[in-house]
Order: C-alpha cells, then structure tokens, then sequence
C-alpha cells in the first residue's frame, strides 16, 4: 500500500518546533505518544524530517528500538556523529565546487565527528554545538521511542545532555536545537517530564494524532482504482473497521486483502473487513486474558494493581501489600514482590517495563484497554 502523506501534520509540528507558535512549549521540546504501529516512525521518518528539511532545518532521526541490543545512549550518539560525517562530507564537495566561497562557508570550524561523546573528545552538547556551527541550520533530533533511553544509567545521561544542549542552543526568539521524543507508551513517556529528577521536568505530552478518515480515503481510493470489479467500496464504510484495528494500517490493509480474495467467492467487501476487524479485536482481548489468567497468583495480583493504578503505581508500599494479601489470601513481603515482578519482566513477552530508577509501568498499553474495556463491561476480574 503506497504511503499516505501527512503533510499538514508535519507542517503544524514545524510550525511550534521552530517557535512560530507564541505560547507554544514545543521548543522546549515535543512528546508525542501513541500506541504501537499506529504509524508514528512513519510520520517521522518520511512526513515530519522531509517538512524540517524543505524549512532548513537538519533532521537527525534515531529509533531506539532499532537494536535493543545496544544502549541507547550509543545509539543517539551514533546518529549524532553520523549527521555530522553526512554534514560535513557534503561541505567538502561544497568546498571543491566553490572555491572562492569557501571561507564563507566556515571550513575553519570543522571537527572530529567521532569525537562526539567519547570521555577525551566532546560531550554530547559539545557536539550539538559544533554541529551546528558546521550545518549552519538548527537541528531537529529526534527520537523514536524515547522512553527506552530510561532503561540504561547511560541512556538516561544522555537524556540529561540533550536537555542542557537545549538549554545552551536555544535563547528566546532563537531555536538552534529543536527536540522530539516519541513513544509508544505515554505512561513511559511520562518518566522523562514528571519528577524534578526527571530529564524534562515539566515537559507535558500531546497525543500524536491517530490516522483516520483522510488516511481510509486514501486507501479506499487505491481498492476502487486497482479492482474497480468491487462496486462500491465506502471510506465511511470502512472507517469502524480502521478504529477497530486501533487505527492500525497493517492490520487494516491485511483485511482489505484477504476481502478483496473473499469478494472473488461473492462475500460483500464492506461485510467482510468488519467482520474480521471484530474477529481481531476479540481475539487480542482473548488472548490477553488467557496470558493473565495463566499467571501464578502473586503476578496477577501485581498486574492487577498495576492496571489499576493507571500510571502511579508503588509496588512496595502497605496499600499495595495489602492489595496483594487481599487477592493472593496470604501475606506477601518486598521482597516476594520484587521477584515476582522480575519475573513479569524477564519472561518470554515481558509484561512489565522497569526504568533505570526503579519505576514500573505496564509493558504493552493495549493490555491498559483491555482491562478498561472488561471493566466498563463489567466483567473485571476476568474468571477461568
Ligand atoms: N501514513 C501511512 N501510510 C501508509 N501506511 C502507513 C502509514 N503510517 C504507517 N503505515 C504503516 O503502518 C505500519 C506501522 O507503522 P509504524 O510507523 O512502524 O508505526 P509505529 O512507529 O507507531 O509503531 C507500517 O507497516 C507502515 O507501513
Ligand atoms: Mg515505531
């Protein structure tokens, strides 16, 4: 399915990035969350660095869900360097090419990229810093899943060393680095903004913006072109099964395919897609709460707390104790609990995400709508 482009979207953000918006907080920094493949790295890979690009700005754009397998603060710092490596490569072509403005071009300010971030070469805002003074245009990083950085003490100084190159870089009516964290989780998110010992205090976080009805045109457009045989096919129609997915395109297109299949067999389009979207939906709510039910006793009263608690959860203190002796009917230590939630960390699909600080928040936020969704149904606890 070709992409669908979200231009205006990227315009607005741009538009509060580069401080053109009074009153807006964006140059502080920007913090958008939304749920898993909802399309986020998308927008910002190929709608929001290509709008920072035609309005001069230097996109730096690093996921750190990229390779778990490396800190994430060595993955900020890589892409770092990199920018500066592509930065500056491009002024050495410049340089062959335009001999006589070459001294304008501030070759003299030139640095050592791999620097960047070693103990004997520059700090991370050191090398912003010069950066800049290279690109001669603010910069934009941006880091996808930015929440991941508060996994590792390294990935949290990093956090720490962007916040004071922001400080240093920026001055009022001056924006030279402009900062913005995704993630798929907002309660994640919500560590790097909501504690004075947090990277940035005071920060607050927006919704990044679902796809909706703009993007099931789109897609509805490409169905009538491509299999004009289907009739009808309504963007309005089509638009309940999208919410369905969690406004999730995958999800959605694979539907549409296996109904475009289907509509050869006779079955109607629409019909189709919906009934596989409320299939999908129940399934997810299934499975999830076989996984809970399966867990032993202590787990699934810690899950249930944390559930419950909707963001502010202190596993070891009395009322959480309590809670747990409560729905377990026997007495349960810290300790017991610290394990117990080192195991809903470590098992195959974690269920439980820790910060470096010791903060515990609920691994997948669908698991959240789930319990949301029994309980408005009143069928919380779910039973065997
Ligand atoms: N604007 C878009 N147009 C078409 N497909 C999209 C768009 N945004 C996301 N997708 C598709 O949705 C899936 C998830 O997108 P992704 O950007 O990886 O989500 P996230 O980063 O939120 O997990 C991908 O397969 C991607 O191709
Ligand atoms: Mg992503």
């Amino acid at each position: 399915m070709i992409h669908f482009p979200r231009t205006s979207l990227a315009r607005e953000l741009v538009d509060a990035l580069s401080g053109d918006i009074s009153l807006s907080d964006a140059p502080n920094g920007l913090f958008l969350a939304a749920p898993r493949r909802t399309g986020k790295s998308t927008f910002l890979r190929f709608d929001l660095c290509p709008e920072l690009d035609r309005r001069g700005a230097l996109p730096i754009y690093v996921d750190l869900w990229s390779d778990k397998g490396r800190d994430p603060a060595e993955l900020i710092t890589g892409a770092i360097r990199d920018a500066a490596v592509k930065t500056m490569g491009l002024g050495q072509k410049l340089k062959k090419s335009m001999k006589g403005k070459v001294a304008a071009m501030g070759v003299g300010v030139s640095f050592d990229p791999d620097a960047i971030g070693r103990r004997d070469g520059l700090s991370l805002p050191e090398g912003l810093v010069r950066l800049h003074e290279v690109a001669k245009r603010p910069i934009c990083l941006i880091v996808d899943e930015a929440q991941h950085a508060l996994t590792t003490k390294g990935g949290a100084n990093a956090m720490s060393a962007l916040k004071s190159a922001r400080d240093q870089m920026n001055g009022p009516g001056s924006v030279a680095l402009m900062l913005v964290m995704s993630g798929s989780d907002r309660d994640k998110l919500l560590r790097l903004v909501n504690s004075n010992a947090a990277p940035f205090f005071g920060s607050h976080i927006s919704r990044m913006p679902l796809l909706g009805l703009p993007y099931v045109e789109h897609v509805t457009a490409e169905v009538r072109r491509t299999y004009p045989e289907l009739g009808k096919v309504s963007a309005e129609e089509l638009l309940t099964p999208f919410e369905l997915f969690g406004a999730r395109p995958q999800f959605f297109v694979d539907a549409i395919n296996e109904a475009i299949r289907d509509a050869k067999s006779g079955r109607s389009f629409d019909e189709t897609v919906l009934s596989l979207a409320k299939n999908a939906e129940e399934m997810a709510y299934e499975q999830m709460e076989a996984t809970y039910m399966a867990l032993p006793g202590l787990e699934r009263a810690i899950l249930w707390a944390m559930l419950e608690s909707g963001g502010g959860f202190r596993p070891y203190d009395a009322k959480a104790l309590a809670f747990y002796r409560k729905k377990t009917g026997k007495a349960v230590t810290a300790a017991q609990t610290q394990a117990a939630l080192a195991r809903l960390r470590e098992r195959e699909g974690p269920l439980v995400w820790k910060s470096a600080r010791g903060e515990y928040a609920i691994e997948d936020a669908a698991m959240a709508r789930w319990f949301e969704a029994l309980r408005d149904l009143k069928r919380w606890p779910p039973s065997s």
